[in-house]
C-alpha cells in the first residue's frame, strides 16, 4: 500500500498507519523479528515479555531496534497475585508441592502415550505457554514494569492484571497504557485506572481467553468506558473481522493467531500446520495447561484430564504440573499434548504468509468492505 488507506484513532495515538497491533504471545512468538515485520508495515508489534526478566526484556529491546525505528510495546503479564515463584523449573517445582493425584495422574498420562518427562525448559519451542505461565508472579511483574518505565516503548500492554498503579509514571515517561480484558467488570476497573485504551479480547482469542462473546464484549465495554477508546481481539483474521469489530465499537484490533501463520513467526512449523488445518470446532477452552482458562487446539491431554474426575491446580501450579510433559510431547511428536495455543479464528487461516501480506490484505479488504461492499447490502429510507 503506498498510502494509507482508512485511518482511526489507534493510528494517531500510536503513530502508526494501520489500526493493527500484534498481540503478545509468550513465550517468544512476538520476538523481536515479528515485532519488527508487523511495526515495519505499518502496524504496531508488541514484545511478549510476560516470562522475562528485566536483563532479557532489555536484551529483546536492543534486537527490536536494531530491526525497526518504527513504533513497537511491551507486554508483561502483571500483578499476577500468584506467590513468589522462581523462574527455575526445578527450583519452582520444589516450592510448588505438587499434589500426588495429579502428578500421579500426568506421570500415567505421559507412560501410556510414550512421552519421555523433560524438565530442561531450553528444550521447549516457541508458544510452548505452559512454560511461561509457571513463571508469572507478582514479584516478577513489579520488576518487569521497573524495566518498562526505563525502556519507553511506544505502549505498555498489561495481561492479566490491572496497570492502573502505573499509568501515571508511564505517562510521564510518554509511555501509552492498555490493559487486555474479557470481561467488562475489568475493563471498568481499567478504565477508571487511567489508561489510555481497553484491550477487550472475546472468548474467540487464543490463548488466555475469557467466557464472553466478541460480539457482545466489544460493544459493551466501548460504552461502559467512553470516552477511552477499545481496541479488539480474539477472532480477527481478515479484513471482514477488522471491519466487524470497528462495527463493533473498537478503534482498532489485537491480532495474534493470524500472525502465528506469517513467514516471520519463530514457532515450529508443525505448529503453522495445525492453525492451518484448523476448523471452527478445532479448539477448546479450559484449565488444563496452565491453571487459568486457555483457548488450543484440542488434544487428548484434555480429553483425558476431562474425564480424570481431577480439578485443574491454579496458575502457576498447573504450568508447573504440564511443563515437562509439553516438552517431551512436542519431541514424541504429539503436538496437541504440548499445548497448541489459537483462536477459533484459526479456521479462518488458510495459508502461511509475510506479516507485511497479511496486514496489506487485511487493510484492503477492510476498506473495500467498509466503503463499497457494505453500502450495496443497506439501504436506508
Ligand atoms: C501462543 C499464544 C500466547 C499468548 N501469550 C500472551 C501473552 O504473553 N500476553 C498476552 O497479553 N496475551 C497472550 N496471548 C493472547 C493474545 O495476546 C491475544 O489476546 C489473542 O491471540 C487474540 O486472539 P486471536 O488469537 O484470535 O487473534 C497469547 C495467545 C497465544 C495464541
Amino acid at each position: 500500500m503506498s498510502k494509507p488507506v482508512f485511518r482511526t484513532k489507534l493510528c494517531d495515538m500510536l503513530g502508526i498507519d494501520y489500526p493493527i497491533m500484534l498481540a503478545a504471545m509468550a513465550p517468544d512468538v512476538s520476538d523481536p523479528r515479528l515485532v519488527a515485520a508487523v511495526s515495519e508495515a505499518g502496524g504496531i508489534g508488541v514484545l511478549a515479555c510476560a516470562d522475562k526478566s528485566p536483563d532479557e526484556m532489555r536484551d529483546l529491546v536492543k534486537e527490536v531496534k536494531k530491526l525497526t525505528g518504527k513504533p513497537f510495546g511491551i507486554d508483561v503479564g502483571l500483578p499476577i497475585k500468584a506467590k513468589n515463584f522462581t523462574t527455575d523449573y526445578r527450583r519452582a517445582l520444589e516450592l510448588a508441592n505438587l499434589p500426588a493425584d495429579h502428578v500421579a495422574f500426568r506421570d500415567g498420562f505421559m507412560a501410556d502415550n510414550n512421552i519421555p518427562y523433560d524438565d530442561d525448559t531450553s528444550h521447549a519451542t516457541p508458544g510452548m505457554s505452559s512454560i511461561a505461565a509457571y513463571k508469572l508472579s507478582y514479584e516478577l511483574g513489579q520488576q518487569q514494569v521497573r524495566a518498562v518505565l526505563d525502556l519507553k516503548p511506544t505502549v505498555f500492554v498489561s495481561a492479566l492484571g490491572d496497570p492502573s498503579f502505573m499509568v501515571k509514571d508511564a505517562h510521564a515517561a510518554g509511555i501509552r497504557v492498555m490493559s487486555v480484558i474479557g470481561k467488562t467488570k475489568d475493563a471498568i476497573r481499567v478504565g477508571n485506572g487511567g489508561v489510555d485504551a481497553v484491550i477487550a479480547t472475546g472468548t474467540a482469542a487464543g490463548g488466555h481467553s475469557g467466557a464472553v462473546d466478541g460480539t457482545v464484549l466489544v460493544p459493551a465495554v466501548s460504552e461502559a468506558v467512553a470516552p477511552t477508546p477499545v481496541v479488539a481481539g480474539g477472532g480477527v483474521t481478515n479484513g471482514r473481522s477488522l471491519a466487524g469489530m470497528l462495527a463493533l465499537g473498537a478503534i482498532g484490533a489485537w491480532v495474534g493467531s493470524r500472525f502465528i501463520a506469517s513467514e516471520e513467526c519463530s514457532v515450529p512449523d508443525w505448529y503453522k500446520d495445525k492453525l492451518v488445518g484448523a476448523t471452527d470446532t478445532s479448539t477448546v477452552r479450559n484449565r488444563w495447561f496452565t491453571g487459568k482458562t486457555t483457548r488450543h487446539i484440542g488434544s487428548e491431554w484434555d480429553r483425558q484430564c476431562d474425564a480424570s474426575g481431577l480439578e485443574a491446580l491454579p496458575m502457576p501450579e498447573q504450568g508447573i504440573l504440564v511443563t515437562p510433559m509439553t516438552i517431551g510431547a512436542a519431541q514424541a511428536g504429539r503436538y496437541e499434548d504440548s499445548g497448541i495455543y489459537c483462536g477459533q479464528g484459526a479456521a479462518r487461516i488458510t495459508e502461511v504468509l509475510p506479516a507485511a501480506t497479511i496486514i496489506k490484505e487485511m487493510i484492503e479488504s477492510a476498506t473495500e468492505i467498509l466503503s463499497r461492499e457494505l453500502p450495496t447490502r443497506v439501504s436506508f429510507g
